[in-house]
């Protein structure tokens, strides 16, 4: 599993739980993880535009998360445009290193590029869902969209 904006690390302890023994879970984010991670997740500091600088962009995963979110502003339709960006950036390396079949779960800011990405993760997936979570706030601009079953590529 691989953790696109992992810090501070609870979405990594989390999918290093879920992979069992067996499994591994990768983060990566632009900030130091600074919790004690299980023996089976490894985090490396690194901007995802530049992921092939580390070993995470040759792995193959059977799931890609995106928590990746911006400096918010507090301009809505800014933070929006910003967290699109971070999500196109997501879905591009979760087509590249996804197995066939593989899944894909991203947060992004609701704003006038939803649709967008939301078309842009149905082209690359069998199923998709949009899931906001009882724990999100009502107020809150966030989402989530879900990518069941990587249709092309290895
Ligand atoms: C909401 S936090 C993630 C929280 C995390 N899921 C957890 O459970 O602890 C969003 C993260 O996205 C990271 N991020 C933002 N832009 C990034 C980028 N270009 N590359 C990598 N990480 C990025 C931020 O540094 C921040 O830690």
């Amino acid at each position: 599993m691989l953790d696109l904006g992992c810090a501070p690390g609870s979405w990594l302890i989390y999918a290093a739980k879920i992979s069992g023994i067996n499994g591994k879970a990768y983060g990566l984010d632009i900030n130091e993880i600074n919790i004690k991670l299980p023996k089976n997740a490894v985090s490396y500091k690194e901007n995802i535009l530049n992921i092939n600088k580390t070993p995470l962009g040759i792995i193959k995963y059977n799931v890609v998360l995106s928590d990746m979110a911006p400096l918010t502003s507090g301009r809505k339709d800014v933070d929006a445009a910003r967290s699109f960006k971070l999500c196109e950036i997501a879905l591009e390396k979760a087509c590249d290193l996804l197995v066939l079949n593989g899944n894909f779960l991203c947060k992004i800011f609701q704003g006038k590029e939803f649709k967008q990405f939301e078309l842009n993760v149905k082209s690359n997936f069998k199923k998709t869902i949009i899931f906001k979570p009882k724990s999100s706030r009502k107020s809150s601009k966030e989402i989530f969209i879900i990518g069941l079953g990587k249709t092309r590529g290895n």
